[in-house]
Protein backbone atom coordinates (compact mmCIF):
# COMPACT_ATOMS: atom_id res chain seq x y z
CA UNK A 1 0.00 0.00 0.00
CA UNK A 2 1.50 3.38 -1.11
CA UNK A 3 0.15 6.89 -0.33
CA UNK A 4 -0.60 9.83 -2.15
CA UNK A 5 -0.60 12.91 -0.54
CA UNK A 6 -2.49 16.03 -2.57
CA UNK A 7 -0.46 19.41 -1.08
CA UNK A 8 -0.95 21.30 -4.55
CA UNK A 9 -3.57 23.34 -5.53
CA UNK A 10 -3.92 27.54 -5.57
CA UNK A 11 -5.84 27.97 -2.03
CA UNK A 12 -7.26 31.04 -2.93
CA UNK A 13 -10.18 30.54 -1.00
CA UNK A 14 -7.61 31.16 2.39
CA UNK A 15 -5.77 34.49 1.19
CA UNK A 16 -3.74 36.41 1.86
CA UNK A 17 -2.06 33.63 3.98
CA UNK A 18 -1.94 31.57 1.06
CA UNK A 19 -0.38 34.63 -1.32
CA UNK A 20 2.50 33.50 0.53
CA UNK A 21 2.39 29.82 2.32
CA UNK A 22 1.10 27.15 0.44
CA UNK A 23 -2.44 26.22 2.30
CA UNK A 24 -1.33 22.78 3.39
CA UNK A 25 1.81 24.66 5.32
CA UNK A 26 -0.89 26.98 7.29
CA UNK A 27 -0.47 25.89 10.85
CA UNK A 28 -2.87 24.54 13.10
CA UNK A 29 -1.37 24.82 16.76
CA UNK A 30 1.68 25.95 15.63
CA UNK A 31 2.24 23.00 13.68
CA UNK A 32 1.38 22.60 9.42
CA UNK A 33 -1.60 20.39 8.15
CA UNK A 34 0.20 18.59 6.38
CA UNK A 35 2.31 17.69 9.34
CA UNK A 36 -0.33 15.65 10.96
CA UNK A 37 -1.44 14.28 7.80
CA UNK A 38 1.99 13.11 7.25
CA UNK A 39 2.21 11.19 11.00
CA UNK A 40 -1.01 9.79 10.30
CA UNK A 41 0.54 7.76 7.47
CA UNK A 42 3.45 6.83 9.39
CA UNK A 43 1.38 5.78 12.48
CA UNK A 44 -0.45 3.61 9.43
CA UNK A 45 2.75 2.22 8.98
CA UNK A 46 2.91 3.48 5.08
CA UNK A 47 6.58 4.23 4.08
CA UNK A 48 6.50 4.87 0.60
CA UNK A 49 4.74 8.50 0.16
CA UNK A 50 4.18 10.10 -3.42
CA UNK A 51 3.49 14.09 -2.36
CA UNK A 52 1.80 16.13 -5.61
CA UNK A 53 3.35 19.78 -5.41
CA UNK A 54 2.77 22.89 -7.84
CA UNK A 55 4.77 25.15 -9.44
CA UNK A 56 4.45 27.85 -6.84
CA UNK A 57 4.39 26.27 -3.54
CA UNK A 58 6.40 22.94 -4.71
CA UNK A 59 9.49 24.00 -3.20
CA UNK A 60 8.19 24.77 0.44
CA UNK A 61 6.30 21.82 0.57
CA UNK A 62 9.76 20.21 -0.20
CA UNK A 63 11.89 21.79 2.15
CA UNK A 64 9.44 21.57 4.90
CA UNK A 65 8.85 17.36 4.13
CA UNK A 66 12.68 17.36 3.88
CA UNK A 67 12.74 14.06 2.47
CA UNK A 68 10.57 12.78 5.06
CA UNK A 69 13.82 12.84 7.43
CA UNK A 70 12.14 13.46 10.48
CA UNK A 71 8.93 10.71 9.71
CA UNK A 72 11.40 7.83 8.15
CA UNK A 73 9.14 7.40 4.84
CA UNK A 74 10.47 7.95 1.67
CA UNK A 75 9.30 10.60 -0.18
CA UNK A 76 8.97 10.96 -4.03
CA UNK A 77 7.29 14.37 -4.66
CA UNK A 78 5.31 14.89 -8.08
CA UNK A 79 5.02 18.14 -9.80
CA UNK A 80 1.56 18.79 -10.72
CA UNK A 81 1.77 21.39 -13.79
CA UNK A 82 -1.68 23.21 -12.85
CA UNK A 83 -4.55 22.37 -10.37
CA UNK A 84 -6.64 20.48 -12.73
CA UNK A 85 -8.10 18.41 -10.09
CA UNK A 86 -8.02 15.55 -8.10
CA UNK A 87 -8.46 13.23 -10.43
CA UNK A 88 -5.77 14.89 -12.34
CA UNK A 89 -3.45 14.80 -9.22
CA UNK A 90 -4.33 10.62 -9.30
CA UNK A 91 -3.03 10.57 -13.27
CA UNK A 92 -0.22 12.55 -12.95
CA UNK A 93 1.40 10.02 -10.18
CA UNK A 94 0.90 7.14 -12.27
CA UNK A 95 4.19 6.25 -12.78
CA UNK A 96 4.73 6.52 -8.85
CA UNK A 97 1.23 4.63 -7.76
CA UNK A 98 1.96 1.84 -10.33
CA UNK A 99 -1.11 -0.70 -10.01
CA UNK A 100 -0.56 -0.60 -6.51
CA UNK A 101 -3.61 -0.09 -3.81
CA UNK A 102 -3.04 3.74 -2.48
CA UNK A 103 -5.03 5.99 -0.02
CA UNK A 104 -4.93 9.50 -0.83
CA UNK A 105 -4.99 11.90 1.82
CA UNK A 106 -6.17 15.69 1.02
CA UNK A 107 -2.76 17.62 2.43
CA UNK A 108 -5.46 20.15 3.96
CA UNK A 109 -7.84 17.94 5.72
CA UNK A 110 -7.53 17.54 9.52
CA UNK A 111 -8.26 14.03 11.06
CA UNK A 112 -8.64 13.14 14.64
CA UNK A 113 -8.45 9.30 14.37
CA UNK A 114 -6.14 8.56 12.08
CA UNK A 115 -5.95 6.20 9.16
CA UNK A 116 -5.13 2.78 10.58
CA UNK A 117 -8.60 1.58 10.98
CA UNK A 118 -9.69 2.77 7.20
CA UNK A 119 -6.58 0.76 6.06
CA UNK A 120 -7.21 -2.46 7.92
CA UNK A 121 -11.17 -2.42 6.54
CA UNK A 122 -9.81 -2.14 2.97
CA UNK A 123 -7.51 -4.82 2.94
CA UNK A 124 -9.69 -7.29 4.85
CA UNK A 125 -12.95 -5.98 2.47
CA UNK A 126 -10.73 -5.33 -0.83
CA UNK A 127 -12.94 -3.04 -2.47
CA UNK A 128 -12.11 -0.61 -5.76
CA UNK A 129 -12.68 2.28 -3.11
CA UNK A 130 -13.47 3.07 0.08
CA UNK A 131 -14.40 6.55 0.85
CA UNK A 132 -15.27 8.49 4.48
CA UNK A 133 -18.51 10.39 4.75
CA UNK A 134 -19.68 13.12 7.68
CA UNK A 135 -22.35 15.21 8.15
CA UNK A 136 -22.04 18.58 7.25
CA UNK A 137 -23.85 22.11 7.64
CA UNK A 138 -22.93 22.93 4.26
CA UNK A 139 -22.89 20.42 1.66
CA UNK A 140 -23.19 22.92 -1.30
CA UNK A 141 -19.20 23.01 -0.73
CA UNK A 142 -17.99 19.32 -0.55
CA UNK A 143 -18.62 16.22 -2.67
CA UNK A 144 -22.02 15.01 -1.32
CA UNK A 145 -23.23 11.00 -1.24
CA UNK A 146 -27.05 9.82 -2.04
CA UNK A 147 -27.24 7.18 0.13
CA UNK A 148 -29.71 3.96 0.20
CA UNK A 149 -31.48 3.24 3.35
CA UNK A 150 -29.45 0.05 3.76
CA UNK A 151 -26.44 2.48 3.43
CA UNK A 152 -25.29 1.83 -0.22
CA UNK A 153 -24.25 4.58 -2.09
CA UNK A 154 -26.30 5.88 -4.90
CA UNK A 155 -25.09 8.93 -6.51
CA UNK A 156 -22.15 10.73 -5.75
CA UNK A 157 -21.81 15.03 -6.64
CA UNK A 158 -19.39 16.85 -6.54
CA UNK A 159 -20.44 20.62 -5.52
CA UNK A 160 -24.42 19.87 -5.93
CA UNK A 161 -26.51 23.12 -6.11
CA UNK A 162 -29.26 21.46 -4.61
CA UNK A 163 -27.01 18.78 -2.06
CA UNK A 164 -29.31 15.54 -2.02
CA UNK A 165 -28.23 14.80 1.99
CA UNK A 166 -25.81 16.60 3.89
CA UNK A 167 -22.83 13.71 3.98
CA UNK A 168 -19.95 15.17 2.66
CA UNK A 169 -17.08 13.10 1.51
CA UNK A 170 -13.88 13.73 3.47
CA UNK A 171 -10.38 14.18 2.22
CA UNK A 172 -9.30 10.52 2.74
CA UNK A 173 -9.65 7.54 0.30
CA UNK A 174 -8.59 3.93 -0.42
CA UNK A 175 -8.27 3.01 -3.78
CA UNK A 176 -7.18 -0.13 -5.91
CA UNK A 177 -5.74 0.11 -9.85
CA UNK A 178 -9.29 0.29 -11.12
CA UNK A 179 -9.73 4.06 -10.15
CA UNK A 180 -7.52 4.76 -12.96
CA UNK A 181 -10.00 2.90 -15.49
CA UNK A 182 -12.20 4.94 -14.30
CA UNK A 183 -10.34 8.55 -14.42
CA UNK A 184 -9.88 7.45 -17.85
CA UNK A 185 -13.76 7.56 -18.59
CA UNK A 186 -14.78 11.01 -16.93
CA UNK A 187 -15.03 14.63 -18.28
CA UNK A 188 -13.75 17.52 -16.64
CA UNK A 189 -16.52 19.25 -14.55
CA UNK A 190 -18.36 22.99 -14.63
CA UNK A 191 -15.05 23.94 -13.00
CA UNK A 192 -12.63 22.61 -15.55
CA UNK A 193 -11.11 19.68 -12.82
CA UNK A 194 -10.97 16.43 -13.26
CA UNK A 195 -13.12 15.31 -10.24
CA UNK A 196 -12.11 12.29 -8.02
CA UNK A 197 -16.22 12.51 -6.97
CA UNK A 198 -16.77 11.63 -10.92
CA UNK A 199 -14.80 8.84 -11.32
CA UNK A 200 -15.98 7.17 -7.93
CA UNK A 201 -19.20 7.47 -9.53
CA UNK A 202 -17.78 5.96 -12.56
CA UNK A 203 -16.22 2.95 -10.74
CA UNK A 204 -20.12 2.77 -9.73
CA UNK A 205 -21.38 3.16 -12.88
CA UNK A 206 -18.59 0.30 -13.63
CA UNK A 207 -20.46 -2.20 -11.64
CA UNK A 208 -17.17 -2.06 -9.29
CA UNK A 209 -17.56 -2.28 -5.20
CA UNK A 210 -17.27 1.10 -4.02
CA UNK A 211 -17.80 0.96 -0.07
CA UNK A 212 -18.79 3.86 2.14
CA UNK A 213 -18.36 4.53 5.76
CA UNK A 214 -19.69 7.27 8.41
CA UNK A 215 -16.41 8.59 9.78
CA UNK A 216 -16.33 8.34 13.71
CA UNK A 217 -14.52 11.46 15.41
CA UNK A 218 -14.39 15.33 13.84
CA UNK A 219 -12.95 16.19 10.38
CA UNK A 220 -12.21 19.51 9.33
CA UNK A 221 -11.53 21.05 5.95
CA UNK A 222 -9.07 23.76 6.68
CA UNK A 223 -10.18 26.09 3.96
CA UNK A 224 -11.26 29.33 5.16
CA UNK A 225 -10.63 31.61 7.94
CA UNK A 226 -13.26 29.84 10.43
CA UNK A 227 -12.62 26.33 9.39
CA UNK A 228 -8.90 27.33 10.15
CA UNK A 229 -9.97 28.61 14.06
CA UNK A 230 -12.18 25.98 14.48
CA UNK A 231 -9.49 23.31 13.81
CA UNK A 232 -6.89 25.41 16.01
CA UNK A 233 -10.04 25.27 18.64
CA UNK A 234 -10.09 21.57 18.49
CA UNK A 235 -6.56 20.70 18.24
CA UNK A 236 -5.29 22.81 21.32
CA UNK A 237 -8.44 21.14 23.05
CA UNK A 238 -7.24 17.61 22.35
CA UNK A 239 -3.27 17.74 22.15
CA UNK A 240 -1.62 20.65 24.13
CA UNK A 241 -0.13 19.89 27.33
CA UNK A 242 1.19 21.65 29.86
CA UNK A 243 5.34 22.34 29.12
CA UNK A 244 7.20 25.35 29.64
CA UNK A 245 10.22 25.64 28.87
CA UNK A 246 10.56 29.30 28.01
CA UNK A 247 10.80 31.68 30.53
CA UNK A 248 8.49 33.15 33.09
CA UNK A 249 8.50 35.90 35.31
CA UNK A 250 7.06 35.87 39.22
CA UNK A 251 4.66 37.93 38.19
CA UNK A 252 3.35 36.12 35.36
CA UNK A 253 0.53 33.60 36.16
CA UNK A 254 0.06 30.43 33.74
CA UNK A 255 -3.37 28.55 34.15
CA UNK A 256 -4.07 25.11 32.65
CA UNK A 257 -2.58 23.83 29.48
CA UNK A 258 -0.48 26.08 28.15
CA UNK A 259 3.00 25.14 26.23
CA UNK A 260 5.81 27.80 26.26
CA UNK A 261 8.31 27.55 23.97
CA UNK A 262 12.00 27.24 24.43
CA UNK A 263 13.63 31.25 24.01
CA UNK A 264 9.92 32.40 24.85
CA UNK A 265 10.10 35.26 27.42
CA UNK A 266 6.52 35.99 29.34
CA UNK A 267 6.57 39.03 31.70
CA UNK A 268 4.24 40.76 33.50
CA UNK A 269 1.11 38.74 31.83
CA UNK A 270 -1.94 36.27 32.38
CA UNK A 271 -1.68 33.10 29.94
CA UNK A 272 -5.19 30.76 30.16
CA UNK A 273 -4.78 27.72 28.47
CA UNK A 274 -5.19 25.99 25.96
CA UNK A 275 -2.52 27.94 24.43
CA UNK A 276 0.26 27.64 22.88
CA UNK A 277 2.85 29.60 22.13
CA UNK A 278 6.06 29.28 19.69
CA UNK A 279 9.74 29.84 20.01
CA UNK A 280 11.43 33.03 21.08
CA UNK A 281 8.09 35.06 21.36
CA UNK A 282 7.73 37.39 23.70
CA UNK A 283 4.89 38.37 25.64
CA UNK A 284 4.77 41.45 28.18
CA UNK A 285 1.79 42.99 30.34
CA UNK A 286 -0.52 41.03 27.98
CA UNK A 287 -3.72 38.65 28.67
CA UNK A 288 -3.70 35.66 26.44
CA UNK A 289 -7.08 33.94 26.84
CA UNK A 290 -7.93 30.42 26.15
CA UNK A 291 -7.99 28.96 22.34
CA UNK A 292 -4.62 30.88 21.42
CA UNK A 293 -1.93 29.77 19.13
CA UNK A 294 0.75 32.07 18.75
CA UNK A 295 3.86 31.33 16.45
CA UNK A 296 7.72 31.77 16.53
CA UNK A 297 9.53 34.90 17.50
CA UNK A 298 6.16 37.10 18.19
CA UNK A 299 5.96 40.04 20.07
CA UNK A 300 3.02 41.13 22.36
CA UNK A 301 2.81 44.10 24.80
CA UNK A 302 0.46 45.64 26.31
CA UNK A 303 -2.36 43.62 24.63
CA UNK A 304 -5.93 41.23 25.35
CA UNK A 305 -6.02 38.56 23.24
CA UNK A 306 -8.25 35.25 22.41
CA UNK A 307 -9.37 32.43 20.33
CA UNK A 308 -6.76 33.84 17.87
CA UNK A 309 -4.10 32.44 15.37
CA UNK A 310 -0.88 34.60 15.15
CA UNK A 311 1.62 33.93 12.56
CA UNK A 312 5.19 33.65 13.43
CA UNK A 313 7.26 36.93 13.47
CA UNK A 314 4.09 39.11 13.73
CA UNK A 315 4.13 42.09 16.19
CA UNK A 316 0.61 43.20 18.21
CA UNK A 317 0.99 46.16 21.02
CA UNK A 318 -1.30 47.90 22.92
CA UNK A 319 -4.67 46.28 21.17
CA UNK A 320 -7.52 46.35 23.97
CA UNK A 321 -9.03 43.41 22.40
CA UNK A 322 -8.54 40.64 20.07
CA UNK A 323 -10.86 37.70 19.38
CA UNK A 324 -11.26 35.34 16.95
CA UNK A 325 -8.79 36.71 14.56
CA UNK A 326 -6.04 35.30 12.23
CA UNK A 327 -2.76 37.09 11.56
CA UNK A 328 -0.90 36.13 8.83
CA UNK A 329 2.97 36.00 9.02
CA UNK A 330 5.05 39.38 9.78
CA UNK A 331 2.19 41.30 10.59
CA UNK A 332 2.30 44.13 12.31
CA UNK A 333 -1.19 45.56 14.48
CA UNK A 334 0.23 48.51 17.07
CA UNK A 335 -2.14 51.17 18.58
CA UNK A 336 0.03 54.19 18.21
CA UNK A 337 -1.87 56.90 19.88
CA UNK A 338 -4.52 56.07 22.35
CA UNK A 339 -6.44 59.64 21.48
CA UNK A 340 -6.61 59.41 17.90
CA UNK A 341 -9.83 57.72 16.86
CA UNK A 342 -8.72 57.54 12.92
CA UNK A 343 -7.29 53.84 12.13
CA UNK A 344 -3.96 53.50 9.91
CA UNK A 345 -3.60 50.75 8.15
CA UNK A 346 -1.14 48.94 5.49
CA UNK A 347 -2.66 46.24 4.59
CA UNK A 348 -2.10 43.38 1.90
CA UNK A 349 -4.57 42.48 -1.38
CA UNK A 350 -7.48 40.31 -0.09
CA UNK A 351 -7.23 40.67 3.44
CA UNK A 352 -10.59 40.87 5.40
CA UNK A 353 -10.63 43.32 8.28
CA UNK A 354 -13.52 43.84 11.07
CA UNK A 355 -13.25 47.10 12.76
O1 LIG B 1 -12.14 18.37 1.75
C1 LIG B 1 -13.00 17.44 1.18
C2 LIG B 1 -13.41 17.85 -0.22
O2 LIG B 1 -12.19 17.96 -0.99
C3 LIG B 1 -14.37 16.85 -0.85
O3 LIG B 1 -15.63 16.84 -0.18
C4 LIG B 1 -14.59 17.16 -2.32
O4 LIG B 1 -15.39 16.17 -2.91
C5 LIG B 1 -13.26 17.24 -3.05
O5 LIG B 1 -13.43 17.61 -4.40
C6 LIG B 1 -12.35 18.25 -2.38
O6 LIG B 1 -12.94 19.54 -2.55
P1 LIG B 1 -12.18 20.93 -2.46
O7 LIG B 1 -12.80 21.89 -3.42
O8 LIG B 1 -12.13 21.35 -1.03
O9 LIG B 1 -10.73 20.58 -2.98
P2 LIG B 1 -9.50 21.57 -3.11
O10 LIG B 1 -9.50 22.21 -4.43
O11 LIG B 1 -9.48 22.46 -1.89
O12 LIG B 1 -8.26 20.58 -3.05
C7 LIG B 1 -8.04 19.68 -2.00
C8 LIG B 1 -6.54 19.46 -1.80
O13 LIG B 1 -5.94 18.90 -2.96
C9 LIG B 1 -5.76 20.72 -1.47
O14 LIG B 1 -4.78 20.38 -0.50
C10 LIG B 1 -5.09 21.09 -2.78
C11 LIG B 1 -4.89 19.76 -3.46
N1 LIG B 1 -5.02 19.79 -4.93
C12 LIG B 1 -6.17 20.28 -5.48
C13 LIG B 1 -6.34 20.28 -6.85
C14 LIG B 1 -7.63 20.79 -7.47
C15 LIG B 1 -3.99 19.30 -5.73
O15 LIG B 1 -2.93 18.86 -5.21
N2 LIG B 1 -4.16 19.31 -7.10
C16 LIG B 1 -5.30 19.77 -7.69
O16 LIG B 1 -5.38 19.74 -8.95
Amino acid sequence: MKALILSGGMGTRLRPLTYTTAKQLVPVANKPILGYVIDHIKDAGIKDVGVIISPETGEEVKKYIDNGRSWGIKVTFILQSAPLGLAHAVTTARDFLKDDDFIMYLGDNLLSHGVKDAIKKFKNESPAALIFLKEVNNPKQFGVAKLDSKGNILKLIEKPKRPPSNLALVGVYLFSKEIHKAIARIKPSFRNELEITDAIQELINMGSAVMSEILDGWWLDTGKKDDLLQANDVVLDEYVKRQIDGDVDSQSQITGRVTIGSGAIIKESIIRGPVIIGRDTEVINSFIGPFTSIGNNVKISDSVLEHSVILNNSTLCGIDRLEDSLIGKGTKVVKRNTHHKALRLMVGDDSSIEV
